[in-house]
């Protein structure tokens, strides 16, 4: 069913999928749902997919495998969604890192980028297992350092978008279809300009 609203700003959006890309914890598959219930889309997490093709969990396939082996498979996985038909798609922190699967989110969807500080991140990730580059005896410094690293990455996602802590899941999915819709109706020459690229 399709239930995007009348007003919607993106009534005639989507014709490329919407990548929501980010640290763990910034919310992508809480939201995304939300995004994409909001579009008529239907939504799509490339961790559950990794999970479902390999038959085990992420941390199972980085105990057993091992991260290049999981990075291998998210970059299959996230390429395949992309081929398909257009869906709202959460991926997991890494996944836009790696320069292969970066490419291919950035030349065939939009990317979102899921901006949050690292004390938020950590109020929602600490104390919930499934995270394997979490299981360490310093949780808290690991995620701040990813942060740091990852965030010039992160950056070069179509759009970006603050996560406000405290703020519903459904604000925020508003407050993305916002800024996708101000992003597709701004001029390609003024995307390059303030995005510097
Ligand atoms: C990872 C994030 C996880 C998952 C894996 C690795 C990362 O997904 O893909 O544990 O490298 O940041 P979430 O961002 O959904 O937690």
């Amino acid at each position: 069913m399709n239930v995007q609203p009348e007003s919607s700003p993106l009534q005639s959006y989507p014709k490329r999928t919407i990548v929501l890309v980010g640290m763990m914890g910034a919310g992508k598959t809480s939201v995304g749902k939300k995004v994409a219930a909001m579009l008529g889309l239907p939504f799509l997490d490339s961790d559950v997919e990794i999970q479902t093709a390999a038959g085990m969990s992420i941390s199972e396939i980085f105990a057993s495998l091992g991260e290049p082996a999981f990075r291998d498979g998210e970059r299959k996985v996230i390429a395949r969604l992309l081929a398909g038909p257009p869906c709202v798609l959460a991926t997991g922190g890494g996944a836009f890192i790696a320069e292969e699967t970066r490419r291919e989110i950035l030349k065939n969807a939009l990317s979102v980028w899921i901006r949050a500080e690292v004390d938020v991140l950590w109020e929602r990730v600490r104390g919930r297992p499934g995270r394997p580059l979490l299981a360490q005896p310093n949780p808290k410094k690991v995620l701040s350092e990813l942060s740091r690293v990852r965030a010039p990455f992160y950056a070069e996602a179509d759009v970006i978008v603050d996560s406000v802590r405290g703020m519903s899941h459904e604000a925020m999915a508003e407050k993305i279809i916002q800024a996708i819709s101000e992003h597709e109706n701004s001029p390609v020459e003024a995307r390059s300009a303030v995005q510097g690229k």
